[in-house]
Formats: C-alpha cells, sequence, structure tokens
C-alpha cells in the first residue's frame, strides 16, 4: 500500500473541484484494506472510499482524513453453465473495460451500461444504471470490508436494498462498508427487443434490426457520446440530478402545467420525471451560471466551465433547483455523493 499526503481532490474527482484530502492510501488488495482501516482508527481519522471519482463533488475544505483509493484488480470466471456465465470483478476494474470484456465473451446483461466511466466497485453504491439496465439486475453478491465488525463479509443482492439510484451503501449504511470485489450472473441469451425506447429509435433511425450484445454496446456508445461529454474535455460528474419522483396527485398538476411532460410509471404507482426536461422546459438548458454551464445537449448535466470553487457549482445547483421548484413545485435532488 503507498500513502501520499496533502493530495488535491480537484485531480481525483472528475468535476475538477474542491480542496486538499490529508492522506490518501492507494489500495490494491483486500489486505491494504485492511491496513488503510487500521491506520485510520489508530489515528483517529475519518476514511473515504473513492473509486474513478466521476460521481463524487469535492467540497472546498478538503477532507482531514485518509481517502481510502480502490485499485483492487481482478476478473475471474467463477461459475458457467449453459444459460449463465458469472464473474467476479474487483472493485478497482475500469467498468467500461469490464463491459467490454464481457461483450467479447458474448455475455449479456451489462451491455446497455456501456461507456459509463468508473470503477466497477462503484456501481452498487447508486444501483448504478442506463438505457434499461441497472447492477441490480446481474449483481448477485459481493464482497465487503465491514469497518464496524473488522471483518470481510458477504452481501447478497437482496441484501444491498436496491431501487432507483439507491442502495443500502448510500443510506443506512452509508461509510460502513468498503466494496472489494462484485459478482455478476450474466446471460448467453443475446438481447431482444423491446428496448428503452432512446434505444429503440436509434436502432430505428440506423436500421439495425439483427441484434447481439456488440450491436447494443455500439449504438450505447454512440448516443451516449452526444448527449454526455467526455469528463477529461468537459469535467462533469454525468446525470447531475436524480430524476423526480412524484405521486398521483403531483403528477396530476404537473399534466396541468404541460400536457406533453414525459413519465415513467413505477411499479409502486408513483411517476418519474425526467429532470432534465424539468430543468429545460424551466429555462435553464445551455445557461451559465457561477461558471457552471447547463449542458446545451442534456440539461440534466452540469459542466465545471469556469467554477472557481464548490462554492460556485453549489450556488448553480440552489439557482437551478429554485427554479426548477418554482416553475413546477418539484424538489429536484443532486445524484453525487460529496466529500
Ligand atoms: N430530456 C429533455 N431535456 C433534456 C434532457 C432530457 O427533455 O435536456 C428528456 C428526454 O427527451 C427524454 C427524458 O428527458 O424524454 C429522459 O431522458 P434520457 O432518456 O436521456 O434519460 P435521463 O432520464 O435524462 C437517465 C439516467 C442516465 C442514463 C439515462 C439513459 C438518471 C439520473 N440518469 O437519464 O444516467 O444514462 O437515463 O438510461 O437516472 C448518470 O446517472 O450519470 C446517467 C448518465
Amino acid at each position: 500500500m503507498k500513502t501520499l499526503t496533502n493530495i488535491s481532490l480537484k485531480d481525483l474527482t472528475t468535476m475538477k473541484l474542491g480542496g486538499n484530502a490529508s492522506f490518501i492510501a492507494e489500495v490494491y488488495t483486500k489486505d491494504d484494506v485492511v491496513e488503510a482501516c487500521n491506520s485510520a482508527s489508530s489515528q483517529k481519522l475519518p476514511i473515504f472510499v473513492l473509486g474513478g471519482g466521476s460521481n463524487i463533488i469535492a467540497r472546498d475544505e478538503g477532507f482531514n482524513g485518509i481517502i481510502v483509493h480502490i485499485h483492487i484488480p481482478g476478473f475471474e470466471v467463477i461459475d458457467d453453465d449453459v444459460n449463465y456465465t458469472t464473474i467476479k470483478i474487483g472493485a478497482g476494474e475500469n467498468w467500461d473495460s469490464v463491459v467490454e470484456r464481457t461483450i467479447n465473451m458474448k455475455l449479456s446483461g451489462i451491455e446497455a451500461m456501456s461507456a459509463i466511466p468508473g470503477t466497477a466497485g462503484a456501481t452498487p453504491v447508486q444501483n448504478v444504471g442506463a438505457y434499461g439496465q441497472e447492477i441490480a439486475d446481474t449483481m448477485q453478491s459481493l464482497t465487503a470490508y465491514d469497518t464496524k465488525t473488522k471483518t470481510f463479509v458477504e452481501l447478497t443482492n437482496t441484501d444491498c436494498e436496491f431501487t432507483y439510484r439507491y442502495s443500502i451503501f448510500r443510506g443506512v449504511s452509508t461509510g460502513r462498508y468498503i466494496i472489494t470485489d462484485i459478482t455478476l450472473k450474466l446471460s448467453k441469451k443475446q438481447p431482444e427487443p423491446p428496448f428503452y425506447s432512446a434505444l429503440q429509435n436509434y436502432l430505428d433511425k440506423h436500421n439495425i434490426t439483427a441484434f447481439d450484445v456488440k450491436t447494443i454496446r455500439d449504438a450505447i456508445i454512440e448516443i451516449r457520446k452526444n448527449k454526455l461529454p467526455d469528463p477529461i474535455i468537459l469535467p462533469n460528474t454525468g446525470s447531475f440530478f436524480k430524476n423526480a419522483v412524484v405521486g398521483k396527485q403531483q403528477m396530476d398538476g404537473l399534466r396541468a402545467i404541460d400536457n406533453d411532460i414525459p413519465v415513467f410509471e413505477m411499479n409502486d404507482g408513483s411517476y418519474k420525471i425526467p429532470s432534465g426536461w424539468l430543468i429545460e422546459h424551466a429555462g435553464l438548458k445551455g445557461k451559465l451560471i457561477h461558471g457552471i454551464r447547463i449542458y446545451d445537449k442534456n440539461a440534466l448535466v452540469l459542466v465545471n466551465e469556469s467554477a472557481k470553487s464548490y462554492n460556485d457549482l453549489a450556488k448553480a445547483r440552489d439557482e437551478i433547483i429554485k427554479t426548477v421548484h418554482d416553475t413546477f413545485q418539484v424538489q429536484i435532488q443532486q445524484e453525487p455523493l460529496e466529500i
């Protein structure tokens, strides 16, 4: 394990904002995880687990503790039958490289989650999802270090309590577990329509009628290229807001304001409304607020164009939330976690 001191969080997060962290532990093995945690408890310092930094916002005051930076490798087939292949993946693996490897093996289950930045171990934390697939659909279990009991535990899919953009790791168990590997059960059956509408529209437009996982991956990469800016060129964290979930009464109110509002009815009878649509129809798309650009191709994405600090981002965020609320009486929420 390598430990570095006084590291800029700006360099570790794709939004390119924030102060310094006192220490960063570069963790390559499960033993390194234990060593980093023991070091933190002996110095009475807090820890924060970081993967790719693509879904994390760092505050200006920095972090007086140890950042546990996960690099744990691994990609091992642990089970294989006529229908499924089960693979154990190290938390530090680059997510898109994992997707690519499973596509080369002709496996289905995560192809629609192509080109998402970040690490494999981060995917369960907020139940990452895109174009009709989410990690909860294929994740069987994961291994994590439980900082409370100081043991490694295996958590099943059910233990994680996945819902839309949520798991125990950002709820009741925030800060308790350090994920070291995830196990995915992927299908040998190739994808079949109906597909998520944005994907289907793309396939129709390009007259693609024969599907395998590679066709779907290629289509997703193209769709994302247009809607989600490359964080290396334009600093951003993907969707900056979660989609709004509202009840029947509020939905009726929204339909009265604009009957064309796109809506997805959830299993529990509530309605998911795209925050990108709300932000665009509140007149904010393309605007620059405190150095933060509301991306002109997708209003759900905030790009750090010239913000000087986290404080600028927070001001821009709060103005956007207020304008959407004033226009639609819907409260939208930030999606990335904060350190
Ligand atoms: N829309 C607008 N204006 C905009 C953006 C979107 O009107 O500026 C409308 C679209 O026309 C569409 C609807 O909003 O009718 C939904 O848009 P889209 O299908 O692009 O998806 P999204 O709800 O904006 C979610 C995820 C994305 C994921 C896409 C595709 C969240 C918070 N975001 O976005 O995830 O890639 O679906 O499945 O759930 C991420 O989390 O970082 C992320 C990129």
